[in-house]
């Protein structure tokens, strides 16, 4: 439910995954992006309300939230995964009836790519192929890790806001790069490309970050200079502090 950013990027995955495009449904409520979805997405039902299926996911905004569970609950799903950030489990639950097997999760927007990667949780009334089969959806972006719904909030304030502090990083660099008297187009085709190497190079050689770190940072180096720049400006403590506090906010709306 929802042909938005994470609706349409979720049905894009699931097709690229195998799946059949008259296996999906998208419940759309809006008339102009349903006629833009059914010619993006040939042999997908596209409509203003859900259909029955074997599991749907909220991908609604929360606002939205209530008015699209309870047409789910019309229409009888005994799998609904939200996505939506800071609604409860318990409220989700309230609004779908207590014999609907719920999950949340937390997305992030490299999921745009089929790089993201989500944190889920389930309610009581979920069972272990539950579990799997949300896995298998949001498997179609990304990577997929089960946290209990408390750990949330926490989630939320790292990987779901995650991408915009890289962002962050990356517009600093570009800038820093420009100022040392790079070029606008080089430095950021340096900046975008170390994001990217250093990224792939952390995942794929499986080292700690301090390892890899290390390996750069000869001693008396051009790298320990830079870093030591970094360990003085308490950078590290920075990035503490706002995961925190994207946490604590991800707590107050979900109140
Ligand atoms: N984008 C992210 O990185 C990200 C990360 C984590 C979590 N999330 C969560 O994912 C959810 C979706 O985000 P998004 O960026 O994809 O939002 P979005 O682009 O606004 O997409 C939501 C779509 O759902 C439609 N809609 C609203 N009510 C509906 C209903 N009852 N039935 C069918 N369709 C309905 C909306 O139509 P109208 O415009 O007409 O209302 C809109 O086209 C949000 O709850 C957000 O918290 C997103």
């Amino acid at each position: 439910m929802g042909g938005g950013n994470m609706g349409t990027a979720l049905v894009r995955g699931l097709l690229a995954a195998g799946w059949a495009p008259g296996s999906l449904a998208v419940a759309e409520a809006d008339a102009v992006r349903r006629s833009v979805l059914r010619a993006q997405l040939p042999g997908t039902e596209v409509g203003p309300e859900p259909v029955a299926a074997d599991g749907a996911v909220v991908a609604v905004k929360p606002a939205d939230g209530e008015s699209a569970c309870r047409s789910l609950a019309r229409v009888g799903v005994s799998r609904v995964v939200s996505l939506m950030a800071g609604v409860r489990l318990a409220r989700l639950e309230s609004w779908l009836g207590s014999d609907v097997a719920v999950i949340r999760a937390m997305p992030n927007t490299p999921a745009l790519v089929g790089a993201g990667i989500s944190a889920i949780s389930g309610g009581p009334a979920v069972r272990e192929e539950d579990l799997e089969w949300t896995e298998e959806v949001l498997g179609a972006v990304g990577k997929v890790v089960r946290v209990p719904e408390r750990s949330l909030d926490a989630v939320t304030g790292l990987s779901g806001s995650g991408p915009a502090y890289l962002f962050y990083v990356a517009e600093a660099m570009i800038e820093a790069g420009v100022a040392a008297g790079l070029s606008q187009t080089v430095s950021r085709a340096l900046v975008l490309q170390t994001l990217a190497g250093s990224a792939r190079l952390l995942v794929e050689s499986g080292e700690t970050p301090q390892g890899l770190s290390a390996r750069v940072a000869s001693p008396g180096g051009t790298t320990e200079a830079g870093l030591r720049v970094l360990r003085d400006r308490g950078v590290a403590g920075a990035f503490a502090q706002a995961v925190a506090k994207a946490a604590e906010r991800s707590r107050e709306l979900g109140r």
